[in-house]
């Protein structure tokens, strides 16, 4: 993979053009878009600004038969059976509430998670705690970062319904053994949503052969737009899961009386959707199948061990475990002496045009559970370099020196 190459196909990066091209360390977050994906929203709006699946003119046709497509290759991407059980949000968050609020639980039905989910599992677990009374077990990470089996197989019990974790941390980049989970969690009865929302943009995931129930992702964390997120259901478990969100669209028809919702995956998609969304999306998908993920995978973790060597060696910055790059794809979240992380992320942007993240990242309790008060984040791309990092690497060598 040629990250110079990739470069070029990434406006914001282009030299010579109204903005010095930052050094974008915040990818994690969300990537930046390549020309393929602007061009592709654009054409929605320039050429087919229309509403798929209800109105019956060309353009209208048009727009469905283009998310239909784009249905079929995120499908083949996450290795799913059938379009169907893919679903089109607005972001990961909707289709974790979806699973976690539409698939039956109820009092005394117990949810195993881990203590470092994003908010957007970790909140709606604690509210369906509070709406349904459901237990949620804890599995506490090793000392050393990593996840503990043995403690996940004590967790789950014959209450068990639902085992809900982020597949690859946000915060430290640590990506669970999938494979092992399902299998155990499966053993004894229950389904397994995972939070891929950090592992889809840079491994490869087939739902198919590791047997998930459910996984939802974001696109804008893939170079797709924003505010699109993608749910797979697998087929079993769609037609019993509700939706979130009821209305237009989402039904058969509906009397004075009742309602019919219409099979997965339109039953999750009430409402007007963001279509250039959806093509956009679609573009994203291809161009991340051209380079291979195995590509993206193999830079991602080159460039954290480069960074990783060079800031062991910097006085004052701890990294947040695991200590091993291997194990945390692009991501790493460190702390330097005792600055504040959003001190230290100004710094960066101001001094040196770096862009990382600073703070929580939307995941209070591991911070909670690890006693520390944030960090600043860097996650790396596939259109960053190795220049990029040693500069860096050398800001982060001078910050150390002045504070
Ligand atoms: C691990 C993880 N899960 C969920 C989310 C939420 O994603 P979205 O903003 O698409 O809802 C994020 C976003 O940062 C994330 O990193």
């Amino acid at each position: 993979m040629d990250a110079a190459e990739i470069r070029r196909d990434f406006p914001l990066l282009s030299e010579g053009g109204d903005r010095e091209p930052p050094i974008y360390f915040d990818n994690a977050c969300q990537t930046l878009r390549p020309r393929c994906v602007i061009d592709a929203v654009s054409e929605y709006y320039e050429s087919t600004p229309a509403c798929a699946g209800r109105s019956s003119h060309r353009l209208a046709t048009e727009v469905s038969l283009k998310c239909d497509d784009v249905r079929a290759e995120a499908a083949s991407f996450f290795g799913a059976a059938d379009p169907a059980e893919i679903a089109f949000l607005k972001n990961a968050t909707e289709g974790l509430n979806t699973v976690i609020f539409g698939s039956g639980l109820a009092k005394g039905d117990e949810v195993v998670t881990t203590d470092y989910e994003h908010n957007s599992v970790h909140v709606p677990l604690l509210r369906a705690a509070e709406v349904y009374g459901i237990r949620r077990r804890i599995v506490r990470s090793s000392s050393d970062g990593t996840f503990d089996l043995e403690a996940f197989e004590e967790a789950l019990s014959d209450s068990t319904r639902l085992v809900a974790m982020c597949l690859t941390s946000n915060v430290t980049g640590y990506t669970l053994p999938a494979r092992e989970i399902v299998e155990m969690a499966h053993s004894r009865g229950a389904q397994v949503l995972f939070d891929a929302a950090q592992t889809a943009p840079s491994m490869h995931i087939d739902v198919g052969s590791l047997d998930v129930d459910y996984l939802v992702v974001s696109a804008h964390k893939m170079l797709g737009p924003s505010g699109l997120g993608i749910m797979y259901a697998k087929n079993e478990s769609s037609h019993r899961l509700a939706p979130l969100i009821y209305g237009g669209h989402g039904v058969t028809g509906a009397t004075l009386d009742s309602f019919e919702l219409l099979p997965p995956p339109e039953r999750f998609e009430a409402g007007l959707q963001n279509y250039s969304g959806i093509i956009g999306t679609g573009a994203a998908i291809r161009y991340l199948d051209r380079i291979g993920l195995d590509a993206v995978a193999e830079h991602e973790v080159a460039l954290n061990r480069r960074m990783t060597r060079a800031l062991r060696g910097i006085d004052g910055i701890r990294i947040l475990s695991p200590a091993d790059p291997n194990l945390r794809g692009g991501i790493l979240s460190f702390n330097i002496k005792e600055m504040v992380p959003h001190d230290v992320a100004m710094i960066l942007d101001n001094s040196r045009n770096i862009m990382v993240r600073s703070g929580m990242h939307c995941c209070h309790s591991l911070f909670e559970s690890r006693r520390i008060d944030g960090a600043v984040r860097a996650s790396m791309y596939i259109y960053n370099t190795a220049g990029e990092v040693d500069e860096f690497i050398q800001a982060m060598e001078d910050i150390s020196q002045k504070f």
